[in-house]
């Protein structure tokens, strides 16, 4: 562990604290083994995903890694109030993997980084529960896939909505056809916003590693806008709403259809309402785009993505979700708002269990861990494995990079490729700052 604050030094590396066990932490998993496992990048959705795996009885935390000290801190101390027992504390997680022999790694840091770290852990012999999406550009997310194969792990994307009841019930009712033959599908995230007034950098705090949290990005001045959780508006460390939102809906379509890639993808969006991108050393807004409109052809269908983060839905609030438009009516798969079908016959409306509580299925993390440790002890493939993961991921990785050039793409889904379009090709990859290494 490196320059950590003393404070945050002498708490992380206090070793087994006397805190009791809290009780809703079981003892013990189903089968009795507690995997050795860290957590990197410690924040809101880390330790979200902690939580969960802690109540499942089948962890052993043995060390956590930020590059906030403060982060770290406070999160080794709810650990230890749980558990009774203090992981370490690590900044570097190249140095967590050399020291912990870990068998399982949560990586929840910023999307620039998991498929560097996620990779890492995989060479280092852990299995991994990953955070969504599953690389910056394409080839970062194919170097993952490939890894996770060659040394045989399993990796568990968070795309729990592949485990929720009522996703379920959503893809069982549209695969026996209840909604006919569906020609169309539009998924979308609707949410207010308006102007963004650039925001004046700021000193790096002194609990943060800003160097490290940039790591293979650009090394861009520090605005309290992008730590914690703003990063997702940053397109040096994520890729908007279609890289945050759009995996988990654009992968419904996936799920629906079972094809793996569109043919054909056109993006066309921008940001009239937040305005222009601002960069200089004494400001800097956001710049990722406040609309976006994508459109991708498939085999016998037709999808289109629509972000706003102006105006609202209908109701006013936020709002997320699927239409799909079939021969006999339009589901909608929404989020806390359940399905329903409306059929074209102006038949009945059709609501979906009314067992599901959608409250409940806010996320379905429990769920999805479990998946993952019956995976890994069964030696089959988890529920949003990897390769899952990998194509969703670039359902809006190809929209970005057809936004990017402003044009139609034509994509070949086998070999991952544009077909004689090198100037697309070229973003199939960035350029990374060193000392780290584009992974191949
Ligand atoms: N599956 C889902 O539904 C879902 C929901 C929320 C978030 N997420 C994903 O979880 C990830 C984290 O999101 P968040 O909202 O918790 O962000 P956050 O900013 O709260 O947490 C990220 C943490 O990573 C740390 N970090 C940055 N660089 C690091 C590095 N090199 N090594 C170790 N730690 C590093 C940051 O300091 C921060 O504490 C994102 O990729 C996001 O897409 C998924």
């Amino acid at each position: 562990m490196q320059n950590l604050p003393r404070r945050s030094f002498l708490q992380v590396t206090a070793g087994a604290a006397t805190t009791a066990l809290v009780p809703w932490v079981k003892s013990e998993s189903k089968s009795g083994k507690k995997y050795r496992t860290a957590l990197i990048g410690s924040g809101w959705w880390g330790m979200n995903i902690l939580r969960s795996a802690l109540a499942d009885g089948s962890v052993d935390v043995v060390a956590v890694c930020d590059v906030d000290a403060d982060e770290l801190e406070v999160s080794v101390d709810e650990i230890d109030g749980m558990t009774g027992k203090a992981p370490k504390g690590y900044r570097d997680y190249r140095e967590l993997l050399e020291k912990e022999k870990i068998e399982i790694a949560i990586v929840a840091s910023p999307d620039h980084w998991h498929a560097l770290q996620g990779i890492a852990c995989l060479r280092a012999g852990a299995h991994v529960y990953m955070e969504k999406p599953t690389g910056h550009t394409v080839l970062e997310s194919r170097a993952m896939l490939r890894v996770a194969r060659e040394v045989n792990r399993v990796v568990q994307v968070g795309m729990h909505r592949r485990i929720g009841p009522h996703y379920q019930s959503a893809m069982k009712f549209l695969k026996e056809g209840k909604a006919g033959t569906i020609g169309m599908v539009r998924a979308f995230v609707q949410s207010p916003g308006g102007a963004e007034k650039p925001e004046l950098n700021s000193p790096v705090p002194e609990n943060l590693d800003w160097d490290f949290y940039c790591g293979p990005a650009p090394l861009r001045p520090f605005n309290k806008r992008i730590h914690p959780g703003g990063f997702r508006n940053y397109l040096d460390f994520a890729n908007g709403q279609l890289g945050d939102w759009g995996v988990h809906w654009l992968d419904q379509i996936l799920w629906w259809s079972g094809q793996k890639h569109p043919k054909k993808i056109f993006s066309t969006g921008g940001r009239p309402v937040r305005g222009a991108v601002i960069l200089n050393e004494k400001e800097q807004t956001s710049d990722a785009p406040d609309h976006q409109v994508v459109s991708y052809e498939f085999d016998g269908f037709t999808a289109v993505w629509e972000h706003r983060r102006f105006g609202g839905s209908e109701t006013g609030k936020s709002k997320v979700g699927c239409y799909f438009h079939g021969s006999q009516g339009t589901f909608y798969l929404g989020w806390k708002d359940g399905w329903t079908f409306y059929p074209s016959d102006n038949s009945p409306v059709v609501h979906e269990d009314p067992r599901f509580d959608h409250e409940k299925d806010g996320d379905n993390i429990p769920m999805l861990w479990r998946d993952f440790i019956d995976a890994i002890q069964t030696g089959r493939r988890p529920v949003a494995d990897i390769e899952i993961g990998h194509l969703a991921t670039n359902m809006s990785l190809l929209g970005m990079i057809s936004q990017k050039l402003g044009r139609s793409l034509v994509w070949d889904g086998e070999a991952e490729r544009f077909p004689s379009d090198e100037e697309a090709n070229a973003l199939l990859k960035r350029e990374y700052r060193g000392p780290w290494q584009y992974p191949t």
